[in-house]
């Protein structure tokens, strides 16, 4: 349990992340380190992803407690570290076992990070440059369909020079800043038009539950830029509500792609979904790609680590070769996304690997 809470402060937080992450790795540190919360992560099944289940219980129960001064507030500034914060965190939670435990059985983790739309966006305005019909999205996994909406936020990607690449509606209230460590994606001048959008999900969320939105709150890393997008996201989420499709993404796929527009290019999209599927769901998840393919054009654009998830990890959840560097540095600890594209034009399947990501999306590396 402890090497799951370090791996998962690491990827996080790797050394050399920005100031703003040193309470998210504090939090998983704490995990791995401070008895009752380790007893109590231990406890915890572990399908259910227990240190980060945990880390949201904590958050939760810790609204407008005297821990509460260490978590940033949506459009605030991210307090300033504290060493003593593994310690207080111990502290706050020994009392508080049966209560956290409670939540915890009460609640799966849930994580909808719409920051992941950055790495998403640029493989989305490279698939309608070249298709030159409007994109029709299918978000695999959606939570709360944050993920649905890419043409509804305004992005800045810092390239390595420092260069500063706007996109989206300047007036958006939803924010994405994204640092570009190597290559250049092909950031577009305007987003890709969306002609139709959906979200399949097991159990999709609806934000407008005061309950939900507040679950799905303490699910947030808590850092400052995270914590801001999500808020706004979600607010406009609220305003503007997308279609959601309760349903296992095997089950109900054919049904959802049968009823968008015939003209629109189908694109499928998946962040952080895949890789938590079984082999033999992804095996039929690539097969019903192949069947959709032999109807109408389609692409799968996939952001997940690599799998199995672990040490072991080598393949892509597409089965696309990467470079032997970033199956090292997942063996060490430093698990990011892997960014890919399947296409299937005209019956013809091809597949790319195009880049990685933060899990955050607090950076992007371009081959
Ligand atoms: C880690 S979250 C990622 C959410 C979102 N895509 C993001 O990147 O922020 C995984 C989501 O996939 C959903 N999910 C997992 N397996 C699924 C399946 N077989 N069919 C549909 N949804 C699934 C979960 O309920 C959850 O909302």
């Amino acid at each position: 349990m402890a090497g799951q809470a370090r791996a998962i402060a690491d990827a996080w937080s790797p050394p050399g992340a920005p100031e703003s992450w040193w309470l998210t790795a504090a939090t998983f540190a704490a995990i791995a380190e401070e008895e009752p919360l380790l007893d109590l992560a231990a406890a915890i099944p572990a399908d259910r992803l227990p240190p980060l289940l945990l880390a949201a219980a904590v958050r939760f129960l810790a609204l407008g407690s005297e821990l509460d001064r260490h978590y940033p507030r949506p459009g605030g500034v991210q307090p300033p570290r504290d060493p003593g914060f593994g310690a207080e965190l111990a502290a706050f939670a020994r009392p508080r076992r049966a209560e956290l435990a409670e939540v915890c059985s009460g609640h799966r983790y849930q994580m909808n990070e719409v920051g992941r739309c950055a790495d998403v966006l640029p493989v989305l305005a490279a698939i309608a440059a070249e298709a030159g019909r409007p994109l029709a999205l299918v978000d695999l996994g959606t939570g709360a369909g944050l993920g649905l909406s890419p043409d509804r936020y305004r992005y800045t990607y810092t390239d390595p020079d420092g260069a500063r690449r706007e996109t989206g509606d300047p007036g958006a209230p939803v924010r994405i800043e994204c640092t570009v460590r190597s290559g250049v994606p092909p950031v577009p001048p305007q987003v890709p038009v969306v002609a139709a959008r959906v979200g399949v999900d097991v159990e999709p969320l609806d934000v407008a539950d005061p309950h939900v939105l507040a679950w799905l709150a303490a699910c947030v890393p808590p850092e400052v830029g995270a914590v801001t997008r999500f808020a706004a996201a979600a607010a406009l989420a609220r305003s503007e509500p997308v279609r959601k499709v309760r349903g296992d993404l095997l089950d109900v796929l054919p049904a959802v792609v049968a009823s968008l527009p015939a003209d629109a290019l189908v694109c499928l999209v998946d962040t952080y979904v895949h890789v938590f599927l079984p082999p033999q769901d992804l095996r039929r998840f690539d097969a019903l790609v192949d069947e959709i393919g032999r109807e109408r054009d389609v692409e799968w654009v996939s952001v997940d680590p690599l799998v199995p998830l672990g040490p072991e990890a080598r393949a892509t959840v597409q089965g696309l070769d990467v470079p032997n560097a970033w199956v090292r540095e997942n063996r060490e600890g430093g698990v990011s996304g892997v960014i890919g594209r399947v296409s299937i034009r005209d019956g013809v399947r091809t597949g790319t690997v195009l880049g990685r990501a933060h899990l955050g999306a607090a950076w992007l590396e371009w081959l």
